[in-house]
């Protein structure tokens, strides 16, 4: 037991450092158009282009009873939790976009984002 609470200590500094990664990138890089975020994210101008390249394909036509393709819709799966529980693979959620690969750790910041400011339509 001695043994294992450093090595908790240093899996949880681990896994905290790893978390901020991403989060930091846009006060690393302001202005970045790596990943740039720190713009106001716009709905209409980031999210839907992203929504539509990756998930109105399947979700328009409400793919496992789970209808997208406009605010009101969108504004749904965004403000339960499982828009972001599945496009960061979460456990509990079915990961998203179903048979592609994982969306770029930039749009989901993206996405992440325009959620934390309350889901815009902007
Ligand atoms: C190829 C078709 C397809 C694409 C593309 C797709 N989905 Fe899905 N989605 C499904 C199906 C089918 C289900 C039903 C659950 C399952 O089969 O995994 C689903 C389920 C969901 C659910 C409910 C899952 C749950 O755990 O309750 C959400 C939310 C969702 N999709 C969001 C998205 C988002 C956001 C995107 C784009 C990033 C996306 N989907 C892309 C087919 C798709």
């Amino acid at each position: 037991m001695k043994k294992i609470i450093p090595l908790l200590i240093v899996a949880i500094a681990i896994l905290s450092f790893s978390s901020c990664y991403y989060d930091k990138a846009d006060l690393l890089y302001p202005g970045s158009t790596i990943c740039d975020t720190t713009t106001a994210v716009s709905y209409s101008g980031k999210i839907v282009p992203l929504f539509n390249s990756q998930c109105y394909g399947c979700h328009r036509s409400g793919a496992g009873n789970v209808t997208m393709g406009t605010y009101a819709t969108d504004k749904v799966i965004a403000t339960n939790g499982k828009l972001i529980g599945c496009i960061s693979y979460a456990s509990g959620f079915s990961p998203m976009p179903k048979g592609a690969t994982k969306l770029s750790n930039c749009n989901i910041a993206l996405i992440n984002k325009w959620v934390s400011l309350g889901t815009p339509n902007n």
